[in-house]
């Protein structure tokens, strides 16, 4: 969808992210060998120091020994630990979820075909023109709260405080990628939970917490995403400009003032964007200033 050339980077990307993961299982499972390892010499040595050197030798729980409990404690913290490593992070982890994505795609690529087949004397070019389509399902949606004057940020931080705003940041963007570029994400204290950080720098080597993925451009920024239907562009300003061609919807919160800043919306098109929802609410407690949420698709 974004560019001629892709099939290596698309690739490579792929690899790279399921390297990641690999290497993120191997630490998992290496710290859990490590946890019964000193699980087992730590129990020798609750033992050899009750038993043998007579450590709390006179405290006991229930007529038994306090070293019984102390092992049990931590028979249980083990056992725990592997529940977490080979059932909650391996069904719920980002192989699962990579593999959970990959049967999906391989379903809708199945009914593609059936639908292809119920087409009669359609040419090569049509079968192409029905990929497009599936691929144009992608849902590329701009987030962003804008004042009247189009401001959205100073000094790389935002300029007003709505509390209702974020709380709708929060529930649209769960679970999705967010794609920013590198001064938004440096505006955040720590990564966002429960979302895909993608962010775009122009440095090689610029560093992260490993959950984060960094690119290069704007379109590597959108292909990571691919597999996600409904990705985020974020901000900033910078972005924002650039993405304008790319996203099908503009989720904005309109803040009903004018503000001093450095970093701007872009001017919308009317003869692109059309205006489907909008909601209209007055400052409250909350809420420092008037504001409205409203949807635009492209026409
Ligand atoms: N109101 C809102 O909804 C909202 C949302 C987000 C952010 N903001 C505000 O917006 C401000 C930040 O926006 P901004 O425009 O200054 O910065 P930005 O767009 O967040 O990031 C700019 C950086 O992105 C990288 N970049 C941009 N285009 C690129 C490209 N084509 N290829 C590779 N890298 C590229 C560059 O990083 P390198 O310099 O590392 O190469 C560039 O310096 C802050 O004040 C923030 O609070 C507001």
């Amino acid at each position: 969808m974004l560019g001629n050339n892709k099939s290596n980077a698309t690739i490579d990307k792929e690899q790279l992210e399921l390297l990641k993961n690999a290497q993120k299982r191997i630490q998992q499972k290496k710290r859990l060998y490590i946890h019964f390892v000193v699980f087992l010499i730590g129990s020798v040595f609750i033992i050899i120091l009750n038993l043998i050197l007579g450590f709390g030798k006179t405290f006991k729980l229930f007529n038994t020994d306090w070293f019984v409990f102390a092992i049990l404690a931590w028979l249980f913290l083990l056992l725990y630990h592997t529940f977490n490593v080979f059932i909650t992070h391996k069904f719920m982890g980002k192989n699962w979820e990579q593999t959970q994505l990959e049967k999906l795609v391989s379903k809708q690529k199945k009914r593609l075909e059936e639908i292809k087949n119920t087409l009669p004397n359609q040419e090569n070019s049509n079968t192409s023109e029905i990929k497009k389509k599936t691929d144009l399902k992608k849902n590329i949606t701009i987030i962003a709260a804008v004042a009247n004057n189009n401001a959205i940020g100073k000094d790389n931080q935002l300029i007003w405080h709505l509390s209702d705003d974020l709380k709708r940041f929060k529930a649209l963007t769960s679970g999705h990628h967010i794609i920013m570029g590198r001064k938004t994400f440096e505006s955040f204290p720590k990564p966002l939970p429960n979302r895909t950080h993608v962010v775009i720098t122009r440095q090689a080597d610029y560093k992260v917490p490993h959950e984060v993925m960094v690119v290069n451009t704007l379109e590597d920024a959108l292909d990571v995403s691919r597999h996600d239907n409904q990705p985020f562009i974020i901000g900033g300003g910078e972005i924002y400009n650039q993405a304008l061609k790319f996203a099908d919807t503009i989720e904005l919160t309109r803040v009903h003032e004018n503000f001093e800043a450095d970093t701007f919306f872009p001017k919308l098109d009317v003869s692109v964007w059309q205006e489907t929802v909008s909601h209209h609410f007055k400052k409250d407690e909350h809420n420092n200033h008037d504001y409205s949420f409203i949807s635009y698709t492209r026409i």
